[in-house]
């Protein structure tokens, strides 16, 4: 085979030009790659087929084919003669040709291969930026559990950046308990080369506090199989665990209230009958002071039962209140003054009141039990000596739970930033072991010896603020202190104005009704004795049959609230239908919605005493129209 035949058959670009650029020869592959002749190729020079873009290049390879007599191999890039732009291997260098200097230049097409690289580096970069910006935390570890990438996240979740996460013996963040299982579980995994899915790891955060984080990885191999290390993604659920945590309490609470409030309904009732037959009892033995004297203590007995039902009652929120507009700030004052006369001299007890009034719609008595109860416990909590701060102040809540302070919380003020009013009790005692801290609300649960407390305190308190629209929040260290923050809706509305009640009451007839047979005998009974004609039933069916064959309408209803069957919500309807001039007064030993809802019905709470009882029926009659 020829030469030349070598040379035109050459699968390599071959090119031969003066030093000025112009081409002398160029064999078939070269005109190829520009798409071109070969005849076509050589009535060009270097610099017609040369982007101007890359003249800098240039430059730079003419230098070293001056000074060397040679340049490339480098990447050069040609205009093809359909406009698009190829990339070529190029490498050359000088030759004398009849006395002439000339440039011996070879280039191969590798237009392909550099596209395949500017793919790569562009995937590259996605995955890049893709592991960047993901929330999720995303590393790689090595065989000696060192890890040797991070992505950011882990600033997020860890409060350390990326290097300094890196720089960091890592494995003694974790959690030393999770670091043990860890510990245990990898040999195995790591000899199958096998990666592990949703373990739930703590981290502990730069602040100190623990973090939650859900961990995946899979093995990393290298070409020959052998396991090299792991790579993996976290995902911080700590805030979800929280969420669960809240949600799960929540529930709690609502279950045990229930409980509660079922057990304390049916002792009320018991309660009324007891009292109200002592009551009666007391009244024909008064004469006989022994008599009398156990009586008295039936009386007794039954009304500090009445107290903790009451308690019961305020918890699961079926207490029956009074409301009206107050000022937290008078109702603190009053109330903390009383409590500074009997806590212990050596325990002192500070208020730092709003400078404003705070008005709020709650029953006064409520938020008394609200701040006797804070500070009782405060003061068991610092002993014999101490500090109690009592303080009340506005805040501004961005979403329900999350109190900040107002003025605090600078830019919650534009957005529909709700205020509230905040009521706080904070004392240096003993503090709450944190795993007890849930359960404090819990009805009964007391750390107190027997006889000193019965953890009816803060679940009264937690059902009255319930109640009343709000929230509580504990924040306690052990050995440190406690502090207490009972955040309740402003209220700006002016009081209602109450009249004033009267004494004498005039001879109605009345029908009574309860399910419960001991509470309508009472009842009853107690009417009758105060001149009233009364008749009993014993279920809706047969109160509105008493109604209907009655040949003049009752002046009053008197039904209790929950009867199996017909309600006495729905009795109460009914009767105001078809008899409007008959009065309705309902008993409840709480208060489902829809009776608070059906105002103005009037509700009287059991237990309740006689005299209560006849006060109660006789305002019917009077505020009555
Ligand atoms: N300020 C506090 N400091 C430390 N522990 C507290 C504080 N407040 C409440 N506790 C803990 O919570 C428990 C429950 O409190 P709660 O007020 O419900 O009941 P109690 O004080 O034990 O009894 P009661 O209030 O019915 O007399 C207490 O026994 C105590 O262990
Ligand atoms: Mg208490």
């Amino acid at each position: 085979m020829s030469a030349r035949r070598l040379y035109e058959d050459c699968p390599v670009g071959l090119a031969l030009c003066r030093m000025d650029g112009r081409f002398i020869d160029v064999n078939p592959a070269f005109a190829a790659i520009l798409g071109r002749t070969v005849e076509d190729t050589l009535a060009l020079t270097y610099w017609d087929i040369t982007p101007p873009t890359y003249d800098a290049d240039e430059a730079q390879q003419l230098d070293l084919l001056e000074r060397t007599g040679r340049y490339g191999p480098y990447t050069k890039h040609y205009f093809h003669r359909d406009g698009h732009i190829v990339a070529v291997r190029l490498s050359g260098r000088v030759v004398e040709h009849d006395g002439q200097r000339l440039i011996w230049s070879s280039a191969e097409d590798i237009t392909d291969q550099a596209r395949a690289a500017d793919a790569l580096r562009e995937s590259e970069q996605r995955y890049r930026s893709v592991v960047e910006t993901t929330g999720e935390w995303i590393w790689e570890l090595n065989l000696a559990l060192k890890h040797t990438f991070s992505n950011r996240a882990v600033e997020r979740i860890l409060g350390y950046t990326a290097e300094q996460f890196l720089a960091l013996d890592t494995l003694t963040l974790m959690h030393p308990e999770d670091a043990e299982e860890v510990g245990n579980k990898l040999p195995a995994l790591m000899a199958n080369k096998q990666g592990w899915r949703g373990w739930l790891v703590r981290w502990r955060h730069k602040d100190g506090r623990y973090r939650y984080v859900e961990s995946s990885a899979e093995a990393i191999l290298d070409p020959s199989g052998e396991l090299r290390g792991y790579r993996g993604v976290d995902r911080d659920i700590t805030h979800r665990l929280e969420l669960e945590e809240q949600l799960r309490h929540a529930q709690k609470m609502d279950a045990v209230g229930k409980l509660a409030g079922g057990i304390a309904h049916d002792f009320n009732n018991l309660l009324v009958a007891i009292l109200g037959h002592a009551d009666l009892l007391a009244e024909s033995v008064k004469h006989d002071p022994t008599a009398y004297e156990d009586v008295e203590g039936i009386r007794h007995a039954g009304q500090w039962a009445a107290s903790l039902t009451q308690k019961l009652l305020a918890f699961s929120r079926r207490q029956m209140t009074s409301p009206v507009r107050m000022d937290l700030n008078d109702a603190t004052r009053d109330c903390a003054a009383l409590l500074g006369r009997v806590l212990d001299d050596n325990i002192e007890l500070r208020t730092e009141l709003h400078p404003e009034s705070l008005g709020v719609f709650a029953d006064p008595g409520e938020i008394e039990q609200v701040v006797i109860n804070l500070v009782t416990n405060a003061s068991d909590a610092v002993g014999s000596r101490g500090t109690i701060t009592v303080r009340t102040a506005t805040v501004e809540t961005v979403e329900a739970g999350e109190a900040g302070e107002a003025g605090e919380t600078g830019e919650a003020g534009d957005t529909e930033a709700d205020e509230r009013a905040l009521l706080e009790v904070t004392d240096d005692g003993s503090g709450i072991p944190p795993e007890l801290l849930d359960r404090v609300y819990e009805p009964f649960f007391t750390t107190k010896a027997a006889g000193a407390g019965t953890g009816l305190g803060l679940s009264t308190v937690y059902g009255i603020v319930k109640q009343l629209g709000g929230t509580i929040d504990i924040d306690s260290e052990l050995g440190r202190g406690t502090r207490v923050r009972v955040v309740l809706p402003l209220h700006e509305a002016p009081a209602p104005v109450a009249p004033a009640p009267t004494e004498v009451g005039p001879t109605k007839r009345i029908l009574v009704v309860d399910d419960e047979m001991s509470v309508a005998v009472i009842v009853t009974r107690v009417l009758e004795a105060a001149g009233h004609v009364v008749e009993g039933a014993l279920s809706a069916a047969e109160a509105l049959a008493a109604l209907e064959a009655a040949e003049q309408p009752f002046d009053l209803l008197l039904s209790d609230i929950v009867m199996p069957e017909t309600s006495g919500v729905e009795l109460a309807r009914r009767c105001r239908e078809r008899w409007p001039s008959t009065q309705i007064l309902l008993m409840s030993g709480y208060a489902p919605n829809q009776a608070l809802e059906m105002a103005p019905t009037e509700v009287i709470e059991k237990p309740f005493s006689p005299d209560e009882l006849l006060r109660r029926v006789r305002d019917v009659f009077e505020l009555s129209p």
